[in-house]
Formats: structure tokens, C-alpha cells, sequence
């Protein structure tokens, strides 16, 4: 058992907390230790003081945790020896083999050491987030290869964006890529508002059949489409290369759900200048690995936590519902990747690309994006288009604007007042001549 959970009560107590030591769990990471608090205590004071208790066990990355339905808390302590979780025989497993879902990826195991298994087509987008060196390209890949071992290429396509090149660059030339890895920005932006024009496209194709999502108009038709899974890695680079790929991630993640068409989006730079709200309150299922500070555990879980992680995997998920599960990893060697990818190889070109046409493959869609694109503008009232600015200026000129606002409100006002004093000291005088002039006039 974790040596750490032996000394827990007494540091507890050195604190002034007490209570009883209960089940111990031990998981490839971490040892859970329940702890029922004494009568009265409070799991705020034992939050709080988190920090101060691991350093007294001489370790960091200690996190506490309620457990749902139970009057225990959870301490999570890290164990001497951490061991990782190997991808490919996870796979093995009948909880991935049984996972029946449209788009099944394993996000890891929980801390227990159980496989995680989740439907990216119900998240139904994931933003992934966490610090240099954290883990994001090796979850990545792992989301990648669950969904090539449960889907075929003729049901599944994948666009891949890269801006550092060498992540993705394995995947090139595979029966599963849409087109071939993207790592100029400037065809990233572009191939955004492609994406949105097919899923545009799919939508009036499922009004034609009469059908309200992908899985009922592959029911239906004989000639099936494809999901489509776009991950990014490192949309930071993408946003401070070109802004407006916020509006069509927006409109993606709003809107793309039925479509069958979904994002995985990570960054290593959780700031709000790169989620921004507008991303942020599209994309609900949210997955931290280690960050850096407080704030930016704030910025991706709307809560504390993630900057106390290990690393190497470490990572909490959160939910649509708002529920958060901490969970390792798995860990995705690249052997492991050439060895899934080998029976797919086929040669995949790059996609013909007009001034304002962009021909997406697989579907034989010809789509103007272009016009695509000015439609949907059009159609945006006045109001939703003053809406739209306001959130694109962000908060500091937001806030220059109604300083201005107000100043004039302020001086209008002034200059109001003064009119009207004005124009009653007038009315005063003149009466006062007017008086003067019939008293000389009776003299
Ligand atoms: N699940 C895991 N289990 C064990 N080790 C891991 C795991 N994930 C990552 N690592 C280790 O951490 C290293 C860095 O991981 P990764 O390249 O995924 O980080 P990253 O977050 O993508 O970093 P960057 O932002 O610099 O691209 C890996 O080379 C590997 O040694
Ligand atoms: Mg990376």
C-alpha cells in the first residue's frame, strides 16, 4: 500500500482535521484513500489547505475529491512507482471491443486502472488542453487509433491539422485521411470553412430525405456518408495566424452535431485570447492535463485542479452533464501507430482547390464556399450582426466604448443644463427690462 496513506491521518490531524481512514484503492498512478471526515468538518477547509498538506507529506500533486452518494472524500496520492498504461492492449479488452457507440474513443482508464470509454459523437466535440510536455499528442493519437480500430474507412474520414508537422506526419497517405495532413495555416482557415459548407450541404441532403441526423440517413441511403473527425493540434496556432477561424469553429461546434461532423481541439495555450467565450461555450466536454496555474485549470474546467496533476497522461474530464472524472492516458507508442495504420496505406492527394471552390473528397460534393459563407452572412439581421462585432472587439475595447458612451451621456447632459440656465437667465433679464421700460414709460 502507498506509504503516504500511513502518515495522511496524522498531517490531517496536525491541521486539525480528523476523521477515519477507509478503503484503499491503488491504481497505476495514484492510491485513493477514503477519509470520513469528522461530524461537522468541512470539505471547503480540507480543499483549502491541499496545498499545505502535501508539502507536510513531502510530495505534490495531492487532490481531494468528494465522492457522489457517499459521506466519504477521496485523497488521491501519487505512488512512488507511477506506471503507464500501453494503448494497444486496452484495445484487447472487452470493454473497448463491447463499446457499441457511432464514434467509441478510449480516453485512458480512471484511477482504479478501468478503460474509459466515451462517444465523441455525443461530447459532441473535445477540447483538449494542457502545458508543453503534458500528454495532448499522446491522447491525441490514442482518440485517433481507437476510432480507426472500431470504424472503417468508408465510415470514417479524418482531416488532421498540424501546425508543428511532425505529430500528424504518420498519418499521410491513409485510407482514413479526407486529405493529407495540413500544416500550412492559411489552407487550415480555409479548409474550416469547407468543413462548414459540407455540413451545410448534409443538412439540406437530409431535409431532401426526410431524415434528422447521419445515423438515420445512413439507415436510408444506399450510398452512405462518411463522419468526419477534425483534430487540431494547437489551435493557438491557427487562431493567432488568422481570427476568423473562431467564427467557423463557432459555427462548426454550434451547429455540426447532426452532421456527423466533429472537432478535437488542443491547445497548450488555455488563455482567453485563444478559448475564447465564443469556444468555450461551443465546445462543453472539456479534457485538462496538466496546466500550468490555477487560472488556467479555471479557464478549461470552470474549476481548480488540473495544475496539481503529474503529467505524462494525467488528466481530468469534464462532462456535458459537469461532471469531472480524473483519468491516465493511455500511452501511444509509435510503433504502435505505424502497426494499426499498415493495412490502410493508400496514396490521398491533395484536394483541387478553385479560387472560391473547394471540392471536398469521398463524398463528390462541389461546394462554393464562398457563396456559402456570404449566404449565411446575409441572412444575419442587424442586430445579431451588432452582436456578433461586440463579442469579436473583446472586453478592453468593449469597456474604451462605454467609457465613451458614458463621457458623452456626461457632457450632453452638461451642455443641456447649461442651455436651459442659459436660456432662463435670458427670460429673467428680458423680464426685468421689460418691467424697467413700463415704470419710465408711467414716469
Ligand atoms: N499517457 C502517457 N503515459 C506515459 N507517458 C506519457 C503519456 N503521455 C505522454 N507521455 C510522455 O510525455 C511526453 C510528452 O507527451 P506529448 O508529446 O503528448 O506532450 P504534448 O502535451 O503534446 O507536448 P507539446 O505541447 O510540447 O506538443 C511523451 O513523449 C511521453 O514520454
Ligand atoms: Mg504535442
Amino acid at each position: 500500500m502507498n506509504e503516504l496513506s500511513e502518515k495522511l491521518p496524522q498531517v490531517l490531524a496536525n491541521f486539525g482535521i480528523y476523521g477515519e481512514i477507509g478503503a484503499q484503492h491503488q491504481g497505476p498512478l495514484i492510491t485513493e484513500v477514503e477519509f470520513e471526515l469528522s461530524k461537522g468538518s468541512k470539505f471547503a477547509t480540507v480543499e483549502k489547505l491541499i496545498k499545505d498538506i502535501a508539502r507536510e507529506l513531502g510530495v505534490s500533486g495531492i487532490r481531494v475529491a468528494e465522492i457522489p452518494n457517499s459521506t466519504f472524500i477521496s485523497f488521491e496520492l501519487p505512488n512512488a512507482q507511477p506506471q503507464s498504461v500501453p494503448f494497444l492492449p486496452l484495445t484487447e479488452q472487452d470493454v473497448f471491443k463491447n463499446a457499441a457507440y457511432a464514434l467509441p474513443i478510449c480516453v485512458g482508464v480512471n484511477m482504479r486502472g478501468v478503460p474509459i470509454m466515451k462517444d465523441l459523437s455525443k461530447m459532441p466535440h473535445l477540447l483538449v488542453a494542457g502545458t508543453t510536455g503534458s500528454g495532448k499528442s499522446v491522447g491525441l493519437n490514442s482518440f485517433i487509433l481507437s476510432l480507426i480500430k472500431k470504424k472503417t474507412p468508408q465510415e470514417l474520414k479524418f482531416v488532421l491539422i498540424d501546425p508543428k508537422r511532425i505529430e500528424f506526419s504518420m498519418y499521410n497517405n491513409q485510407a482514413y485521411m479526407l486529405r493529407p495532413v495540413i500544416t500550412d495555416m492559411s489552407i487550415a482557415s480555409q479548409c474550416l470553412a469547407q468543413l462548414a459548407a459540407e455540413m451545410n450541404e448534409r443538412y439540406t441532403k437530409f431535409e431532401k430525405a426526410m431524415v434528422r441526423n447521419i445515423s438515420e440517413y445512413n439507415e436510408k441511403a444506399t450510398v452512405k456518408m462518411p463522419y468526419i473527425v477534425c483534430v487540431i493540434d494547437e489551435f493557438a496556432d491557427i487562431m493567432l495566424f488568422d481570427k476568423t477561424v473562431e467564427k467557423q469553429v463557432q459555427m462548426l461546434a454550434q451547429k455540426s452535431r447532426a452532421s456527423g461532423i466533429h472537432l478535437i481541439i488542443a491547445t497548450q495555450r488555455p488563455s482567453v485570447d485563444v478559448i475564447t467565450g465564443s469556444v468555450k461555450a461551443n465546445l462543453p466536454t472539456r479534457l485538462s492535463y496538466k496546466v500550468a496555474s490555477s487560472t488556467d485549470s479555471m479557464t478549461i474546467l470552470n474549476t481548480t485542479g488540473a495544475e496539481n496533476l503529474l503529467g505524462r497522461g494525467d488528466s481530468l474530464l469534464l462532462e456535458e452533464n459537469g461532471m469531472l472524472t480524473r483519468i491516465l492516458g493511455a500511452y501511444v507508442a509509435n510503433d504502435d501507430i505505424m502497426k494499426t495504420l499498415a493495412p490502410y496505406r493508400c496514396e490521398i492527394k491533395e484536394p483541387e482547390m478553385a479560387a472560391n471552390t473547394v471540392v471536398i473528397s469521398g463524398n463528390n460534393n462541389n461546394v462554393t464556399v464562398q457563396q456559402t459563407v456570404n449566404k449565411e452572412e446575409k441572412k444575419k439581421g442587424f442586430w445579431t450582426k451588432l452582436i456578433d462585432w461586440w463579442d469579436r472587439i473583446g472586453r478592453r475595447r468593449q469597456n474604451q466604448i462605454i467609457n465613451w458612451l458614458l463621457t458623452l451621456l456626461f457632457m450632453a447632459f452638461k451642455v443641456k443644463n447649461a442651455a436651459s440656465k442659459a436660456r432662463s437667465t435670458e427670460t429673467a433679464v428680458r423680464k426685468i427690462t421689460t418691467t424697467n421700460r413700463k415704470k419710465t414709460q408711467r414716469r
